[in-house]
């Protein structure tokens, strides 16, 4: 059985570089890893009042966490935090109250820019908002990558070595967390 990991890409932008990302990871993903890019888009604005009756799309949502042995978020940096996009995802994962979906879950954080600094201040946000909702983050390796739009291609490519290695690096510290935390 492969260990099913779901991830969240925290831009809606039809040719992101984020989702490319993720898409490098998809192709990177070691023999025994499935990694699914799973929509966010379709989430309402998080609004208490919509608790009572859960619409579908968050039904869905909770279902594919649920699912999950493992969270992958990659974001884009926006005015040096994240998206609000990824933010609504997370928060409908917390809800209703008493329900945290995230609870205890293994997950990452990853993010790119196609500036220098790579949507540190980004991944920096999210990692505290990921320790609030109790998701048992990875610490090391840390994944900014600036530049983006030189190294990524269409369907996973990376053209870049050192990317490469730095994400098959990555992929093998996340498994092995995964792992540790099954113990
Ligand atoms: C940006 N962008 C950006 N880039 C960055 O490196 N640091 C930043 O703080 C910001 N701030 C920012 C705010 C807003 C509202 C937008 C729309 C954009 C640029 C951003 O990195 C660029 O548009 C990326 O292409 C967005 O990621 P995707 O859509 O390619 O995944």
């Amino acid at each position: 059985m492969k260990t099913r990991i779901i991830a969240l890409s925290g831009s809606l932008r039809r040719d992101s570089y984020t989702t490319k990302l993720v898409k490098a990871f998809q192709k990177s993903a070691p023999e025994d890893v499935a990694l699914e890019l799973i929509e966010i888009g379709n989430l309402p604005f998080i609004n208490e009042d919509l608790e009572k009756d859960l619409p579908e799309s968050v039904k869905a949502f909770h279902e594919k966490i649920r699912e999950s042995e493992a969270v992958l978020f990659a974001t884009p940096e926006y005015n040096r935090s994240y998206s609000p996009v990824l933010k609504n995802a997370i928060d409908w994962g917390s809800r209703p109250e008493g329900q945290n979906h995230w609870n205890n879950k293994p997950a990452a954080a990853i993010g790119c820019s196609p500036y220098s600094l790579g949507a540190f201040g980004a991944v920096n946000h999210l990692r505290q908002v990921m320790m609030y909702v109790n998701l048992l983050t990875l610490q090391e390796p840390e994944f900014y990558l600036s530049k983006a739009s030189c190294f990524l291609g269409e369907d996973g490519n990376v053209s870049d070595p050192e990317t490469q290695n730095h994400i098959d690096a990555f992929w093998i510290a996340f498994t092995d967390w995964i792992e540790r935390l099954k113990r």
